[in-house]
């Protein structure tokens, strides 16, 4: 039996083109980075309004440490003015927030907004919004593999459900829904596992371009998917 969600209840997003929008204006790429932040923190209100629970946003790739250095401080400091300017609006309008990625090798400055943002939300019931920050779906699986192993489980013991329950993303259920912005088709390292199924929208729309019109368009396609799981499609089975 396919029940058709007409509204995906996890919803990922690769918020990508920041860099060419800023190109576009003759800016630095930050400036794109900024206006990225801000296109991000309407639409969070967006998505609540539609009904959706989970939203979960690439915000800095496992890979992205390979851009150049000004690039890389820009962002990390970007983050920080984004949690002091915008934490106590989003954690007013009920929204938690999670930090999926590693830690470890941020500085101790970002962890403590990181730390902080997730404080102070933690017991809030509105969406969930999970912020891939230092990110890789290698990663993400890699780590699970050893926390597994840690926790002492045997190989027998690992299996998809148990694995899943070390993703860095075992809050939410898998994604239901992915919009690539930019107009690349790929996943780049995003939610490897949790994507086994997911419906899949591109758009060549820019990021910082991105809007609620945008956002709707792709809810759209969403609902007239048909979702089989691997199952025959319902109209055969019938
Ligand atoms: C996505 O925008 C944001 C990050 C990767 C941090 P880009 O910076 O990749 O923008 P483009 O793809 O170069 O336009
Ligand atoms: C993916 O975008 C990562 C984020 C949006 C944070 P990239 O711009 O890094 O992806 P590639 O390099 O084009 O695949
Ligand atoms: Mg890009």
């Amino acid at each position: 039996m396919q029940a058709v969600a007409a509204v995906p209840r996890h919803l990922a997003i690769v918020m990508d083109g920041n860099g060419r929008w800023a190109k576009k204006r003759h800016l630095p790429r930050f400036f794109g980075h900024k206006a990225g932040v801000d296109t991000l923190v309407k639409l969070i209100g967006t998505c609540q309004a539609r009904g959706i629970e989970h939203l979960t946003v690439y915000a800095f790739s496992s890979e992205n440490w390979r851009r150049p250095e000004d690039e890389v401080s820009g962002l990390m400091g970007l983050v920080i003015v984004a949690v002091t300017k915008y934490l106590t609006k989003l954690a007013r309008d009920g929204v938690r927030i999670v930090i999926i990625g590693d830690r470890e090798s941020v500085s101790d400055r970002l962890r403590r907004a990181w730390n902080e943002a997730e404080a102070l939300t933690r017991d809030n019931k509105g969406l969930t919004l999970s912020v891939a920050f230092n990110y890789g779906g290698r990663w993400d699986i890699v780590r699970a593999c050893q926390r597994a192993m840690a926790d002492g489980l045997s190989a027998g013991q690992i299996t998809e459900a148990s694995l899943s329950s070390y993703l860095a993303t075992a809050h939410a259920p898998d994604p239901d829904l992915l919009i690539r912005t930019g107009g690349e088709m790929r996943i780049s390292n995003f939610l490897l596992w949790q994507m086994a199924y997911t419906e899949m929208v591109f758009s060549d729309c820019l990021w910082p371009d991105f809007n609620d019109a945008a956002l709707d368009a792709a809810l759209t396609a969403f609902a007239g998917r048909e979702r089989r799981f691997g199952d025959v499609a319902p109209a055969a089975a019938r």
